[in-house]
C-alpha cells in the first residue's frame, strides 16, 4: 500500500511541479536522487557512462519517463533518445538504451509507439547498439509484448524485460524465446493484484532461477537483473554467468558492491544509468520497491 501511495504521489503532476519549482525543496530531493540518477542532462549520463566504462563495466542508459499522454511530448522523448543514440555512436560508447514504451507513445496510441520504436531501432543499428524495452504494469503487458513482437524479427537489436513475479510470465518466456532479442529477467517492481503475481519469497527466487535455466538452455541472450544477494549466490553456484550470452545487470547506486565483485570475477557486469528531469519519479520507484531507501534518502538530504 505504501508503494502504491508513493507512486501516486510521484505521478501527481501538481506535487511534482511544486517540488521541481521550489527553490527550497528541489535541491534537497535532488540530493537524494543523486544516489540513483546521473543528472538531468544527456551529458551527465554520458560522463557517468564513460566513468563506469573506464572501470570495465558495461552500460545501460535510460532517459527517465513514462505514461506520456501528449503526442508532442512522446515525439520530444523519442527525439531525445535518437540524439542519445547518435551521441553514443559518435563517442564510440557501446551502451544499451533502455526505455518504457509508454514514454514514447504507447499511452497515446499503438501506432505512435511502433513508429517511434522503429525509428530508434534503425538509428541504433547504425552503431550496433541495442535497445531494451522495460516492462510496466500488468495492465500494459499484452500491449508491450504485442509491439515488441512486431519489431523483434526485423530489428534483432531490440530486447525486452520480463517480470518473474507475474504468473503469466512462464508462458510469455516460452513465447519470447522464439524471438532473437535479449531477455532481461527481473522480479518485477509494480504492485499487482494478488491473483496475478507471486510475492517476494523463496518460491519467487526458485522461479527466477528456473527462468534463467530456460534462457541458458536455449542459448538465448539474457540479462540477470537483480540485487538479491541470496539469489545471486545460487546464480554463481550454477555457473550461469560463465555462459557467453549471460550478463548481470544492476541499477546504478544499488548494491554496487555485488556488481563490482561480479565484474572483478570476470563476469559481464552491466550498470543501469539514468538521467532526465523526471528523476523525482525514478527516486519514488526506488523507494517504493525497497522502502528502507527512505532512510538513505533522508540521510542523503541532511548530509552536507
Ligand atoms: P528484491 O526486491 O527481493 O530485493 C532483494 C534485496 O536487494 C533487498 O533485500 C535489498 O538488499 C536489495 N535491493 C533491492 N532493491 C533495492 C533498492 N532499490 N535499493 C537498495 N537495495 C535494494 N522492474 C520492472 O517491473 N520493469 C522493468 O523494466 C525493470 N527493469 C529493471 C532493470 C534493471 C537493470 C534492474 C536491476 C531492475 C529492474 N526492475 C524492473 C526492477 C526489478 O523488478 C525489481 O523491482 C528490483 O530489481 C528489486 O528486486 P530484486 O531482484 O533486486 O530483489
Amino acid at each position: 500500500r505504501f508503494s502504491n501511495a508513493l507512486k501516486s504521489v510521484a505521478r501527481n503532476g501538481e506535487i511534482k511541479n511544486y517540488i521541481q519549482n521550489s527553490q527550497e525543496l528541489y535541491p534537497l530531493f535532488m540530493r537524494a536522487a543523486k544516489r540513483f540518477v546521473s543528472g538531468e542532462t544527456r551529458l551527465d549520463a554520458i560522463n557517468k557512462a564513460k566513468e563506469l566504462i573506464a572501470k570495465d563495466y558495461l552500460i545501460s542508459l535510460e532517459y527517465i519517463g513514462e505514461n506520456t499522454t501528449n503526442a508532442d511530448e512522446c515525439h520530444a522523448a523519442k527525439e531525445e533518445f535518437i540524439s542519445l543514440i547518435h551521441q553514443l555512436g559518435a563517442n564510440g560508447i557501446k551502451s544499451t538504451i533502455s526505455f518504457d514504451l509508454s514514454h514514447i507513445g504507447m499511452s497515446v496510441d499503438r501506432e505512435l509507439a511502433l513508429k517511434n520504436l522503429k525509428e530508434m531501432a534503425q538509428a541504433a543499428e547504425l552503431y550496433h547498439l541495442n535497445l531494451m524495452i522495460s516492462m510496466e504494469e500488468s495492465e500494459k503487458t499484452d500491449r508491450i509484448l504485442d509491439i515488441y513482437k512486431e519489431v523483434a524479427s526485423t530489428y534483432k537489436n531490440v530486447g525486452i524485460t520480463l517480470q518473474v513475479h507475474l504468473k503469466r510470465s512462464l508462458d510469455d518466456l516460452n513465447e519470447l524465446l522464439k524471438y532473437p532479442g535479449k531477455i532481461r529477467i527481473v522480479k518485477g517492481a509494480y504492485q499487482e493484484p494478488a491473483d496475478l503475481k507471486i510475492g517476494r519469497s523463496e518460491e519467487l527466487n526458485n522461479r527466477y532461477l528456473e527462468f534463467i535455466r530456460m534462457g541458458v538452455e536455449a542459448e538465448h541472450p539474457i540479462s540477470i537483473a537483480t540485487h538479491d544477494e541470496k539469489l545471486l549466490e545460487k546464480v554463481f553456484e550454477q555457473g550461469y554467468l560463465k555462459h557467453s550470452n549471460v550478463e548481470l545487470e544492476m541499477l546504478d547506486g544499488v548494491r554496487s558492491d555485488l556488481i563490482k565483485n561480479a565484474k572483478n570475477e570476470g563476469y559481464k557486469a552491466r550498470v543501469y544509468v539514468t538521467y532526465g528531469t523526471e528523476w523525482y519519479l525514478y527516486l519514488a520507484h526506488r523507494i517504493a520497491e525497497y522502502p528502507p531507501n527512505i532512510y538513505t534518502a533522508v540521510s542523503d538530504i541532511i548530509a552536507f
